[in-house]
């Protein structure tokens, strides 16, 4: 028991003020949830434009919660949303904000070179207890982190869409990821009342490196006129419990960041068939056609 007491002495002290670099979906979403599980959030964005209609995308999230929530006291709902607001602030300046958190998770557009950039500015400026973490869904951390002189204290938080409403987080322990980040991660997630798998740094990590081959798998069986959009997606959500079918789901993550995610991996693996280019998923990005937030994906949206 003394020794137990001891190692989680020696751990990081609780990580209460986070910083969000990135307000799309992902960023927006990540914010929300630190800030309703009462952790200080400064969220980044280049303009305010974004951050504005990030906070508006939160306060829309942050409704749909309470009215089932605070179903019968509207005015304890709205205390509540207001308390969770106040929990936010937003910059545009990432690395005058950086100065005092313990935490930075990073959700910005799926490049390398310019997640390098991002993390090796705020690396010179940022305390020594920081922790970084990237969101990324495909990048390998172990390339991201790379970039700074902290290796011991990066890794990977992976969230999934819509983070207000997914229970998983994939905290991912790189190859120079020291175990005490790892532990605090680890804590980290479940302060936030999310459930946490330990990943490796391979591509995809777990729930990608299945989830979009059989997506694509999907779209070939469509292809090959084996089935139906709407049959294949009624098939998986009554055969195999999905929420949503492939195609269903497809539009709702964007064709886009899936097409990004099975190029990286063709690149490196053309080898694999998983990874195969789609003919139909690459016309209709051409297109573009991306899916529920460009109004038509496979499906199209009112
Ligand atoms: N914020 C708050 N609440 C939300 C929400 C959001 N953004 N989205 C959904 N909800 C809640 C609401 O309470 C809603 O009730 P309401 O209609 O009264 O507002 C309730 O969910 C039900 O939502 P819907 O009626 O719209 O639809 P569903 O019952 O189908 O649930 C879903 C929606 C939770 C998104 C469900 O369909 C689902 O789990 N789908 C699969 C999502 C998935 O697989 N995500 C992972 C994608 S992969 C990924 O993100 C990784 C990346 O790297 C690519």
């Amino acid at each position: 028991i003394t020794r137990t007491l001891c190692s989680s002495a020696v751990r990081n002290a609780a990580i209460k003020h986070v910083t969000v670099i990135g307000g799309g979906l992902m960023g927006s979403g990540i914010a929300q949830v630190a800030a309703v599980t009462g952790h200080s959030v400064v969220l980044v964005d280049t303009s305010e434009d974004i951050l504005k209609n990030s906070a508006k995308n939160i306060q829309g999230s942050l409704k749909r919660v309470v009215k089932k929530k605070f179903a019968d006291k509207p005015e304890a709902g709205e205390e509540f949303v207001q308390k969770v607001m106040n929990n936010i602030s937003t910059s545009t300046d990432a690395a005058s904000v950086v100065q005092k958190t313990d935490l930075v998770v990073e959700a910005i557009v799926e490049n390398l070179k310019v997640k390098q950039a991002l993390f090796s500015t705020l690396d010179k400026v940022a305390p020594a207890h920081t922790i970084f973490v990237s969101n990324t869904s495909s990048l390998p951390i172990a390339d991201i982190a790379s970039s700074t002189a902290r290796l011991d204290r990066f890794g990977g938080l992976h969230f999934f869409n819509p983070v207000p409403m997914m229970k998983l987080v994939e905290v991912i322990k790189a190859a120079g990821t020291s175990q005490q980040t790892f532990d605090a991660l680890l804590d980290f997630t479940k302060a936030l009342g999310k459930h946490p798998v330990s990943c490796k740094d391979t591509p995809g990590f777990i729930v990608n490196r299945l989830l979009v081959p059989y997506m694509l798998e999907a779209v070939r069986l469509y292809e090959r006129g084996h089935g139906s959009k709407e049959d294949i997606d009624v098939a998986m959500k009554l055969g195999a419990g999905y929420p949503m079918g492939p195609f269903e789901l497809l539009d709702y993550v964007g064709l886009d960041t899936s097409k990004f995610i099975i190029d990286g991996w063709y690149e490196k693996e053309p080898e694999n068939p998983l990874f195969a280019p789609s003919p139909l998923l690459n016309k209709l990005v051409a297109e573009g056609k991306l899916g529920k937030k460009t109004g038509e994906g496979f499906y199209k949206y009112k």
